[in-house]
């Protein structure tokens, strides 16, 4: 399902050399005995996440989505992000579904909170409301203001078409849902946020989108199997994050997390508040960063070509999309373009990426990790997300920081409450 590629990394040391650390964080992450302990649920959640709730999921999605036109789910950082990339990556840009997706609660912009209001005040709507704390401010603020519409448009049946997912038995959120009686979906408590896309966090949508919880999580479940060794010839998983840190040695500050199809950007938002909140602390870190090719070739194709070399590019290039155009002939070759008749757009884009690969790699000096993902289904789906939460907990236990906080993000927040008048 994924092949990681390291032929193109440039990589001055020995990954083998990284093997006892490797075993030894590997024991941190299995037996849960390293930095930031608490958080190691999703290691074993493939195998033991809670069937019933899983199928409470399906059942909710079946029971509301006929009658939804859209689903706004409300929430930030690890309570969004995963279910947009898993909808996008699996459904595409613009899918032909009955229910569409939209994210709030993740923006103080009223521009785009009255932007949604408009287009949806006349559909019909569920809201499903995503936070572990239950205090988070973006969320919140959108919170109230979309439970406000529902109760406007449904009166006292607004309940049956709120669905919250939160703590199990702690937060404002749970007491609220339990006093209204909203249905609940538990966010585990040895689960951090972005972490969390395989738990209701990131099922509910994706069932309401229309895709099968059960699929993602056998696809997290075959990847558990695949990745449950520390040795590092077996485990491509624990080799990425051994070449992340090489590469960080040999003075790369950042990483470009790049890929061919515009449906995997959502992806790479993911990616990057996975690695970014989980390694960027201490002064340390790479800075996670993202292109999606050949677009923004023609943006920042220019820099990675020839500007400053801080930078290694890590491609994930999914091997087979869900469909493709046959470039047409034409009688009169006005544009010029009949070179490529008959060829597969795909084939355009594989063979843009061959010579954006040759031309980054031997001509720029610019290491490039190749990760092949098979397909873009919810199986693969699945087992990427824990490829990444794999190489995410290796590579920071490597660097010898907690993956599984994020301190830092208190500090804009209260700034934030002092300016906003916050007891
Ligand atoms: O990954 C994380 O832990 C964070 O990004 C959180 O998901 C984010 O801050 C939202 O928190 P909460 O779910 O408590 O509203």
């Amino acid at each position: 399902m994924i092949k990681l590629d390291l032929s193109h990394a440039k990589l001055q040391e020995e990954l083998s050399d990284y093997q006892a650390k490797v075993s030894e964080a590997h024991k941190w992450l299995h037996e849960k005995s390293g930095k930031g302990n608490d958080y190691v649920g999703w290691v074993e959640w493939p195998n033991n996440y809670d069937r019933e709730e899983v199928e409470r999921i399906s059942k909710a999605a079946l029971r509301l989505k006929d009658s939804t036109d859209v689903l706004v789910v409300c929430g930030i950082g690890g309570s969004y992000l995963g279910a947009r990339a898993a909808i996008e990556m699996i459904n595409g840009l613009y899918p032909h579904k009955k229910t569409e997706i939209i994210f709030v609660g993740n923006t103080f912009s009223a521009n785009y909170i009255n932007q949604v209001i408009e287009h949806i005040k006349d559909k019909e709507i569920c809201l499903n409301v995503i936070s572990k704390s239950g205090t988070t401010t973006e969320t919140s603020v959108s919170f109230r203001l979309f439970k406000a519409l529902m109760e406007e448009k449904y009166h006292d049946k607004a309940k049956e078409r709120i669905l919250a997912t939160t703590d199990k038995e702690r937060g404002t959120l749970k007491a609220l849902a339990d006093k209204e009686g909203y249905e609940t979906f538990v966010i585990p408590d040895d689960i951090g946020g972005r972490y969390s896309v395989s738990t209701a966090v990131g099922l509910l949508a994706m069932a309401f989108a229309g895709i099968d919880p059960n699929e993602v999580l056998k696809g997290s479940k075959d990847a558990y199997d695949d990745f449950n060794t520390d040795d590092l010839n077996k485990n491509s998983a624990y080799r990425y994050a051994v070449a992340r840190r090489i590469l960080d040695n040999q003075g790369y500050s950042a990483e470009m997390f790049v890929t061919y199809e515009l449906q995997m950007t959502s992806v790479a938002e993911w990616w990057k508040q996975l690695f970014g909140e989980s390694e960027g602390k201490e002064g340390k870190g790479i800075l996670p960063t993202s292109a999606c090719f050949s677009t923004d070739l023609h943006s920042l194709g220019q820099f990675i070509q020839e500007g400053r070399k801080c930078l290694f590019e890590t491609l994930l290039w999914v091997e087979h999309m869900n469909s493709d155009i046959v470039f047409p002939h034409a009688e009169v070759d006005f544009d010029n373009m009949n070179y490529l008749s008959g060829k597969n757009i795909s084939w355009v884009n594989e063979m843009a990426m061959k010579g954006t690969l040759s031309a980054h790699e031997e001509d720029g000096n610019v290491p490039n990790i190749i990760i092949k993902l098979d397909n873009n289904s919810a199986y693969a789906f699945g087992y990427m997300i824990y490829f990444f939460f794999k190489a995410c907990g290796m590579s920071c236990y490597l660097l010898g920081i907690n993956p599984f906080n994020q301190p830092g993000v208190e500090v804009y927040k209260k700034k934030m409450f002092k300016l906003l008048g916050k007891e």
